[in-house]
């Protein structure tokens, strides 16, 4: 049975997940509005990056017979003034949920439940790789923010597609 404190931060964490799946998805819509279908289609697979999290993590407490509360969330942001603010708050949000997951992860090891602790390390590795994605977009985006095909060029040539799945990810609730 995971630690309880740890138990009681992963429920948070699993609205984190839902709410950052919630904001990307008003980010896509966005760029979907102002046919950018390249940024609009970069959000909306990171929107189901998000999702995914949120199950991994659902499907864990499952695994371990702890109690799981799917939780509401707060309402994404909507209206942005142009096409650079919503990667950034992309990345403001990628900086806050790595800070959570260490958050997490130092819980599980206070607690001495290290099969949390392990079961934490794939989201440190992955939130590493998504600050990354998303501070080399904000820099692409703002320098060609008044040449919009530019990044959308920028995204066929290096986020062509789904990457083809991770087989060290944890399994999703439901799959
Ligand atoms: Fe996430
Ligand atoms: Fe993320």
């Amino acid at each position: 049975m995971p630690a309880a404190a740890f138990v009681e931060r992963l429920n948070e964490q699993i609205g984190h997940e839902f709410a950052a799946h919630q904001q990307y998805v008003a980010c896509a819509v966005h760029y979907d509005g102002e046919t950018l279908p390249q940024l609009a289609r970069f959000f909306y697979r990171q929107a189901l990056e998000e999702r995914g999290h949120a199950m991994m993590m659902v499907r864990y407490l499952l695994d371990a017979d702890a109690a799981v509360t799917i939780p509401g969330v707060t309402a994404p942001r909507v209206a942005f003034a142009d096409i650079v603010e919503p990667v950034a708050l992309g990345l403001d949000q990628e900086r806050r949920v790595s800070e959570q997951i260490n958050a997490l992860a130092a819980t599980a090891r206070e607690a001495g439940d290290y099969t949390s602790e392990q079961f934490v390390q794939w989201f440190i590795k992955e939130q590493v790789e998504e600050v990354a994605t998303m501070s080399d977009l904000l820099r692409v985006v703002s320098r060609s923010q008044h040449d919009p095909m530019a990044i959308e060029d920028f995204l066929v040539r290096e986020h062509p597609g789904a990457d083809g799945g991770d087989p060290t990810a944890p399994r999703l609730a439901g799959e």
